[in-house]
């Protein structure tokens, strides 16, 4: 069974999903990664509380850009506190293979960019 995620994993690492810019984003964040350099940018369109829109863009390792191209087609439709109520379960969950604490901060890069953007936060607190 890992063998199918890890397969849907490097599909969406070679072929990312919602991967360029939106033409007038309501929201954008990005971050780094200290650890590795590894960037990634999430910008959204959003419409009565609701994404009706998103790209991202970034670089890095297969984990984190797979993370953020399955993360944009998760989250199109949902409303912000839905997306505010996302955790670390739900991006293990959507990767489907067990994740240690070294690659556990590229898993989750996409969602603290993502969870910053939604907040509207110009930093991600300690
Ligand atoms: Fe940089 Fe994975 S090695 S985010």
């Amino acid at each position: 069974m890992d063998d199918l995620y890890r397969e849907n994993i490097i599909d969406h690492f070679r072929h990312p999903r919602n991967k360029g810019h939106l033409d007038a984003p309501d929201r954008t964040y990005h971050d780094v990664n200290p650890f590795c350099g590894d960037e990634i940018t999430i910008e959204l369109k959003v419409e009565d509380g609701r994404i009706v829109d998103v790209a991202f863009d970034g670089k890095g390792c297969a984990i984190s850009q797979a993370s953020a191209s399955m993360l944009t087609e998760e989250i199109r439709g949902k409303t912000l506190d839905e997306v505010r109520a996302l955790d670390k379960d739900f991006i293990t969950d959507m990767l489907g293979i067990p994740i240690g604490p070294v690659r556990m901060k590229c898993a989750l890069l996409s969602l603290k960019v993502l969870k910053a953007s939604v907040w509207g936060m110009e930093e991600w607190p300690d």
